[in-house]
């Protein structure tokens, strides 16, 4: 179900059900580099792959959109954060996967340097599995190919990962991700965008 949720997300933004994948098994890649226990390596890796699930309340005119989005679009594309969280939250139900991941939905915009949106949170105030998420999702967004744009090499999304080390994400997570790098290049040779393949 989980899975299937987040494929449903990543389909009407013009991503793929891989990236759905790469991002569930590098975000466990990472948590265990971290030294998590396995229980919270599986929360994450089962939680992270909604992170855009919010999507599916966005109208298409905005998601799908080809060029810029003006002021109003974008306050509304912005608001798939919570919507996401909005989708997975339920009060009745004390799952922890279910509060996870609605934790990773909210929260997977906002920045380290506290810059980021809905609530621009800073630093640690982001919880932990957001923090890896959001450097997994970005990566993989970088190097894959996207309607709009050519997939950048592995050296140029590591140079923007340094780049925005301490602005956009935890420095400790960008650490660790290049630490695991190989086992994360391991993951994209395994599940290919079907356009890539083909
Ligand atoms: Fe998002
Ligand atoms: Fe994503």
């Amino acid at each position: 179900m989980i899975e299937c949720l987040g494929r449903a997300a990543e389909f009407k933004d013009n991503e793929t059900g891989a990236h759905v994948m790469r991002i569930s098994k590098m975000t466990g890649i990472v948590a265990r580099g971290l030294g998590m226990t396995p229980h919270d390596v599986a929360l994450v890796e089962q939680a992270s792959p909604m992170h855009d699930i919010g999507k599916i309340g966005i109208p298409d005119r905005v998601l799908l959109k080809p060029g810029k989005l003006s002021g109003d679009e974008w306050t509304t594309m912005q608001t798939h954060s919570s919507l996401g969280a909005h989708i997975l939250r339920d009060d009745d139900n004390d799952s922890e996967l279910l509060k996870v991941a609605a934790e990773i939905a909210l929260n997977h915009h906002e920045r380290w340097d506290g810059t980021g949106y809905p609530n621009r949170l800073r630093g640690e105030e982001i919880p932990l599995f957001t923090r890896i998420t959001s450097v997994c999702d970005v990566f993989d967004a970088l190097t894959s190919r996207r309607p709009y744009k050519e997939p950048w090499s592995t050296e140029e999304a590591i140079k923007f990962m340094d780049d925005q080390s301490g602005g956009a994400f935890d420095p400790v997570i960008v650490e660790c991700f290049k630490s695991q790098l190989h086992k994360i290049m391991a993951i994209k040779a395994e599940y290919p965008d079907s356009s890539d393949s083909a």
